[in-house]
């Protein structure tokens, strides 16, 4: 059976999907979802028993992912008494996709259950004081990426047509996060669409525009889940200094070691902030 192309047929592809993660874990409805951004993976092993673990590709509408860092499967966990949907990679603008085709996972876990979107991602940090290793909650972000999943005539049964993004990143939320981890930072993001980091003039301008992260993923997730009414906690791992900042040049291998060895202090706060939601 062929299922509904995300592009053209968000909401039929969503349903779909949302359909096959019932059938292929055996849970009907799920609480939260956690999308695991470069390097985060770890962290979804210290959330809970796993009831099943899915192939993405298997339950419609999305492809491989590829970039390195990122998995390719779907983990219904059992944490306390949640069921959270951990979507072990996502994938971005850059690799070409369609707006769509990267909220799609977000569609499928509300369509699935899920009121709370817990967003995870690895970041530059360009406030002073930032360093490599620092978990970081957004408060706001800046789509610099210049595209939206809610292009083109809007499908009511997603959301409306002028979502309000005010409390985008959820105040309750963090407050939440803030109880687990009150030394918590909170900070805007600028969502660049890569795949290249910044260059430092790129960096100076979302300096100005009031950013204190650069990433090139988050803000279509966010996005989507707010237009289809879910609640939305984002935390950055700041893995480096933006561009021009520090005195390393960027590399992603770096980015995936920083992120590693963070990895138990991600678990544990995600942990907590799951049992709390
Ligand atoms: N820029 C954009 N994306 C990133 C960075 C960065 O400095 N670090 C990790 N992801």
């Amino acid at each position: 059976m062929t299922s509904p192309d995300p592009v053209d047929h968000p909401f039929e592809a969503a349903e779909a999907s949302a359909a096959a993660v019932a059938a292929a874990t055996g849970v009907d409805r799920h609480d939260v979802a956690l999308v695991l951004g470069s390097g985060w993976k770890p962290a979804a092993d210290r959330l809970g028993e796993v009831v099943a673990e899915v192939p993405m590709v298997d339950l419609g509408g999305f492809p491989a992912a590829a970039v390195q860092g990122h998995g390719s499967t779907v983990r219904s966990i059992r944490s306390g008494d949640r069921h959270v949907l951990a979507f072990m990679g996502r994938v971005h603008l850059y690799e070409g996709h369609h707006p769509n085709v990267v909220a799609h996972a977000v569609r499928t876990a509300v369509r699935a259950g899920c009121s709370v979107v817990v967003l995870t991602n690895a970041a530059g940090g360009l406030r002073p004081g930032m360093a490599p290793g620092q978990p970081v909650l957004i408060a706001d972000h800046v789509n610099l990426t210049g595209r939206t999943p809610l292009l083109g005539p809007n499908d009511d049964r997603l959301g409306p047509r002028f979502p309000d993004m005010t409390d985008a990143y959820s105040a309750r939320l963090r407050a939440l996060a803030h109880e687990v981890e009150p030394d918590l930072e909170e900070a805007v993001y600028a969502g660049f669409l890569g795949p290249t980091y910044e260059t430092p003039a790129e960096v100076r301008m979302a300096a100005t525009l009031g950013a204190h992260l650069v990433g090139m993923s988050t803000v279509q997730e966010t996005i989507a889940a707010v237009h289809a009414g879910a609640e939305v906690l984002a935390m950055s791992l700041v893995t480096n200094l933006a561009a021009g900042l520090g005195h390393e040049h960027l590399d992603h291998h770096d980015v995936l070691e920083v992120a590693a060895r963070s990895a138990d202090r991600m678990g544990a706060l995600i942990a907590h902030i799951v049992g709390r939601i």
